[in-house]
Order: structure tokens, then C-alpha cells, then sequence
């Protein structure tokens, strides 16, 4: 069967771009492949950040995974910091990288720039993703295109791996939506609905509550003339609109437009739609939050999953790379 592996990070909110171009997917591939999902702390500490903060936005995001449809019982979803080997293995994929493949990484160039404290952390964070995707024999990891790189990279290592030490790993492809799949700002429709927008107004949080959705999309931005048609390149307020409320509804976006006149009705339509969408998964997501007993419980069937896979990988890479055994 093949293996998936996919890992998200906890922190910022949780957007419908991410509900929809990446957890539904996650969701839907539960039913056709081992899936392992991993919500990855010790990424999170690349970067300056409040423990507090972390310990709480990993338990809320595991949460909020669950109530997006992530069901533990046919899927391994767990943390990153739970199973050892992560860090372990991280070391060998480190000395495995070329300094110059390292160097290359474009998310690197672009979050140290804009960061006042640059961690070593921050630059090896790619030898940990590869890491956490070779422990599993991933076969494909879904993931957005700002990840395609990291992915390179990760086969790279694998393959280098392999032809040194012999064969140890899996080597993984990138599984990526089409463009199509990507959700925009609802105020800069050029841009991507993302959690590091500054305008908050254009972003549509998993846990925004119908007053502020409806608000938000009274408000989008829409484009010159009146006819509601679907059109990306002349029309991309709109169009995200459409393809919003067909990915909302289980239609195409062209589809979704029959029967909207004005663009007040698209944007009431789309709404109501978003409200509907997440409103059980709000439901779920509250439920869950009421007892952290539950999640802490979940996450430990997880991660003894988890790690049974990734300590077997590990014994592996450990003989191989002539580490003496114990
Ligand atoms: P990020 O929020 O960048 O950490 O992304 C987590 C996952 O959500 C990745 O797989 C992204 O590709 C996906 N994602 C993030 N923003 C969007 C968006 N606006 N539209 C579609 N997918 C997205
Ligand atoms: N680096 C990914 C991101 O920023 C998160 C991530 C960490 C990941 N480890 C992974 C994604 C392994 C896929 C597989 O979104």
C-alpha cells in the first residue's frame, strides 16, 4: 500500500486555503493509501517563539486536524517531538546534505531575511523535513508548491544515502495540487490566502465565526463590470469567489456561477456556503477542546505507531551507516 506522509507546522491560524488545498486532500487520501500525518513542533522552533504558545498550538491544531476529518483510527497522526528519532535522524540527513544544497534553499534566503535572529536551526530545517518524510518509507507527500525544493532535497539525500551506504530509503515524490487548487486573499486576489497576511481581512480562519466570515466576504474584492463568470485572468476577484464556493458546494467553478446575477449574490452565496462548510468542523473542534484529556490520549496511540515505523528506519540507517550497535 502506498505510504504518505505530510507534516504542517503549529503555528499561525488555520485558513480555508489550507482547508481546502491541502486538509481535504489529506482527508480524502485516508481512504486510499497508510497515511501519516505529523504536526511538526520541532519545526516551530526555528524561529523565536513563546513555550506557551507552542504547547497550545500544537494541542488546538491536532484538534482542529481531527475535526477537519483526520480520523486517528484510519490514519497515524501524531508529534513530531513525540517520536525521538526525528531530531536522531535529522543529524544523519545533515551530514548526508552538501552545505551548498543547503545554501540553495530559497525559504532560507527569504525567512532569514526577514527575521532580526537567524538559528542555525532555521538553515538545517530542510535535513529535518527529509528526516520526517524518509523515517516513514513515504512513497508521496502532499504539499504545496513553496515545498517542491524541500522535497528535491529530500530525494537527493535519499538517493545519496542509498549509493553510499547501500539501500536504506524509500526515495519519495512530491504529490502537488494544481494552481487551480490554491485559494486567494479575498482583498489581494494576485496573492494567496495565507496566515502571515498582514490584511487579516482577506483571510478566512477555520475558526472564524459566521458574523466574521459573512463580513469578510461583504468585502472581497471584486472586479470591473457585473457579469458573474469565471474567468481568472480578467476577472480574479471574482473567480476566486467561484472557485471558493464550487470547492465549498462540490461543483466546478463554472458551475457554481449558474444562476448568480449580481456580485452581491455570488458573495452572500459563498458565504453562506463557507458557513455551512465549517460549521460542523467548528462543532467538532469545540467538542474536542473541552477535553485535552482526549487529544493528549489520541496523540499517544500515534506516536506509538509513530515510532514503531520510524525506529525500525532508524535501526536501519544506524547499521548501515557502520554505528556500532549496543
Ligand atoms: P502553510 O499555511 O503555508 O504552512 O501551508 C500548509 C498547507 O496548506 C500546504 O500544503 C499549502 O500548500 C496549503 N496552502 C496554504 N495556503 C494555501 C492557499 N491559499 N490555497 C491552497 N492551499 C494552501
Ligand atoms: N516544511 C513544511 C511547511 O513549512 C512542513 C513540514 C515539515 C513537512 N516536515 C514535513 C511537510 C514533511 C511535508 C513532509 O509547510
Amino acid at each position: 500500500m502506498t505510504r504518505v506522509f505530510s507534516g504542517i507546522k503549529p503555528t499561525g491560524s488555520v485558513h480555508l486555503g489550507n482547508l481546502l488545498g491541502a486538509l481535504r486532500n489529506w482527508v480524502a487520501m485516508q481512504d486510499e493509501a497508510d497515511t501519516v500525518y505529523c504536526v511538526v513542533d520541532l519545526h516551530a522552533l526555528t524561529v523565536p517563539h513563546d513555550p506557551e504558545e507552542l504547547r497550545a498550538a500544537t494541542l488546538s491544531l491536532t484538534q482542529l486536524l481531527v475535526a477537519s476529518g483526520l480520523d486517528p483510527e484510519r490514519c497515524t497522526l501524531f508529534v513530531q517531538g513525540h517520536v525521538r528519532e526525528h531530531a536522531e535522524c535529522a543529524w544523519v540527513m545533515e551530514c548526508t546534505a552538501a552545505f551548498g544544497e543547503l545554501r540553495r534553499m530559497t525559504q532560507f534566503k527569504d525567512k532569514s531575511e526577514s527575521n532580526d535572529f537567524v538559528s542555525g536551526g532555521l538553515f538545517t530545517y530542510p535535513a529535518l523535513q527529509a528526516a520526517d518524510i524518509l523515517l516513514y518509507d513515504t512513497d508521496q507527500v502532499p504539499v504545496g508548491e513553496d515545498q517542491r525544493q524541500h522535497i528535491e532535497l529530500t530525494r537527493d539525500i535519499a538517493m545519496r544515502f542509498n549509493s553510499r551506504y547501500g539501500e536504506t530509503f524509500v526515495v519519495p515524490e512530491a504529490i502537488i495540487p494544481p494552481t487551480g487548487a490554491r485559494v486567494m486573499d479575498l482583498q489581494h486576489p494576485e496573492n494567496k490566502m495565507s496566515k502571515s497576511d498582514d490584511g487579516a481581512q482577506g483571510t478566512i480562519l477555520l475558526l472564524d465565526d459566521p458574523a466574521a466570515i459573512e463580513k469578510k466576504f461583504k468585502r472581497a474584492v471584486t472586479d470591473s463590470g457585473n457579469e458573474v463568470c469565471y474567468d481568472p485572468v480578467d476577472k480574479p476577484g471574482v473567480s476566486n469567489l467561484l472557485s471558493i464556493l464550487g470547492a465549498a458546494t462540490g461543483r466546478s467553478p463554472e458551475a457554481a456561477a449558474d444562476g448568480l446575477e449580481r456580485y452581491g449574490d455570488l458573495k452572500a452565496a459563498t458565504a453562506e456556503a463557507v458557513v455551512e462548510l465549517l460549521r460542523p468542523v467548528q462543532a467538532r473542534y469545540h467538542e474536542l477542546a473541552a477535553d485535552p484529556a482526549e487529544t493528549s490520549r489520541l496523540l499517544e496511540i500515534g506516536a506509538d505507531k509513530a515510532r514503531e515505523v520510524a525506529a525500525a528506519t532508524f535501526d536501519r540507517v544506524r547499521s548501515n551507516l557502520g554505528l556500532l550497535g549496543r
